[in-house]
């Protein structure tokens, strides 16, 4: 009612009344719906970015975002990626709806690059997996399926610390979140003590997240032995396994390496859930591509699973999008793309780990007398460097640094030219 007055009352306004009408609609948008809806705080990485924006230093660096940069600090889009598409391309695909779970044959080629080419599950159709919104998504897929049908108790165990996203994906799937110890200030490195004591502690029949490898935020990952040891405490404890695989390839340049512990656990008969992003490991982050999968008892109960995934995915957002996974398709499943690809991501991988050697050397010979091994011994796209918060606000203040206040770093953000500025600013603000 009260818009087609306004609408009858414009039209019959002269041209000076009309340009006092917005004054009139303002005043009426004041009674808005939204008055009550309160400002939520930034999201602690996305802000880094924003104050970094803002800065005019030249010398500026942001090792806040987890997004790979090649030496020249430009984004990448690997040689593979590209090819690949050229290739969809001269293939003039239609843009028809995906199936609500994704094409069946990406689904197949991520299920073989997380659990193995030879993979039992697969071959005998144990698997479901679906295509998710990317690593997020699949996530938030999965706690959903959780939420509605997991039997046990509905409290997700996280990595103290873990991915920041990880609690309100939990929370808006409408279940609870706990914590086992994870990660050693004192050492910068795994509390693994710490963690086997809490994972023993955990109710039977919970689910526990684990970060497959290259853990966010700390990049401490178990050991192979440490973490068939998980394995048998996980399964004594009859918790179900959920591993978040974002960083496959990423962490060590060798896809089957960075699977050790998912393929462990299905070898030790757990029956995992599993998210996987291509985000990093292609570079596809914008593309929006990932999966997620449950391992069944048999191929009757997989069906069933499959189901009311498919009814949760309906009313979220249909269907997936086509062009990330046809990318992804086309490189895992054409031999030259792939070992193409291969080496692209073992290029990613190494140039981190070569930035990690820089910047350890680089403190050494600025003079820093503390112990800096953690920076070579962490993997994948973070460091935690043990700065304390008051270390973070001078590093950014005074050296235009820009990083979570964990002190997290990107190693992807830093490159041959700024690794030298990174640390004399380090040794400055710890010395
Ligand atoms: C541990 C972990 N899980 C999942 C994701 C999800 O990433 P995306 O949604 O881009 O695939 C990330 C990204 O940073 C991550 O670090």
């Amino acid at each position: 009612m009260n818009h087609i007055f306004r609408r009858m009352l414009c039209s019959s306004l002269t041209s000076a009344q009309r340009s006092a009408a917005p004054l009139l609609s303002a005043a009426a948008r004041n009674s808005s719906f939204w008055s009550g809806v309160e400002m939520g705080p930034p999201d602690a990485i996305l802000g880094v970015s924003e104050a970094f924006k803002r800065d005019s230093n030249p010398k500026k660096i942001n090792l806040g975002v987890g997004a790979y940069r090649d030496d020249a600090g430009q984004p990448f889009v690997l040689p593979s990626v590209h090819k690949a598409e050229m290739k969809i391309m001269s293939a003039g695909l239609n843009k028809e709806y995906a199936p609500i779970g994704g094409e069946a044959d990406f689904c197949t080629a991520s299920a073989k690059l997380a659990l193995g080419e030879d993979s039992t599950v697969v071959r005998d159709g144990l698997n479901v997996t679906i295509q998710g919104i990317s690593g997020t998504g699949s996530l938030r897929v999965g706690t959903a399926f959780l939420s509605k049908w997991f039997p046990g108790n509905k409290t997700v165990y996280l990595p103290k610390p873990s991915w920041g996203n990880h609690t309100p994906i939990v929370k808006h799937a409408g279940m609870e979140v706990g914590g086992y110890r994870y990660y050693d200030a004192g050492t910068c490195g795994l509390d693994f003590a710490g963690a086997v004591e809490d994972i023993k502690k955990i109710p039977e029949g919970s689910i526990i997240m684990l970060h497959a490898c290259a853990h966010n935020p700390t990049g401490v990952d178990p050991t192979a032995e440490q973490w068939k040891e998980l394995s048998e405490v996980v399964k004594a404890k009859k918790l179900l396994p959920f591993f978040d695989m974002a960083y496959q390839g990423f962490a060590s340049g060798d896809v089957d390496k960075d699977a050790f512990a998912v393929r462990q656990f299905i070898a030790d008969g757990h029956m995992i859930l599993l998210s996987q992003s291509y985000s990093k490991n292609m570079g596809l982050y914008g593309e929006r591509t990932g999966a997620f999968t449950v391992v069944c008892k048999d191929k009757d109960e997989a069906a069933r699973v499959e189901s009311p995934i498919k009814i949760i995915v309906r009313p979220l957002y249909s269907n997936p999008p086509r062009h990330g996974a046809r990318i992804v398709t086309q490189i895992l499943n054409t031999p030259e793309l792939r070992s193409e690809w291969l080496v692209d991501v073992k290029t990613m991988a190494d140039r981190i780990i070569t930035m990690r050697t820089q910047l350890k050397d680089g403190l050494t010979k600025e003079g820093s007398s503390l112990n800096w091994q953690h920076i070579t011994d962490q993997i994948g796209m973070f460091c935690f460097t043990g700065m304390k918060p008051d270390q973070v606000e001078r590093i950014t203040k005074e050296f235009s640094i820009y990083l979570t206040k964990d002190g997290r770093i990107s190693m992807a953000g830093i490159s041959s030219s700024n690794v030298g500025y990174l640390a004399h600013a380090m040794h400055t603000v710890t010395k």
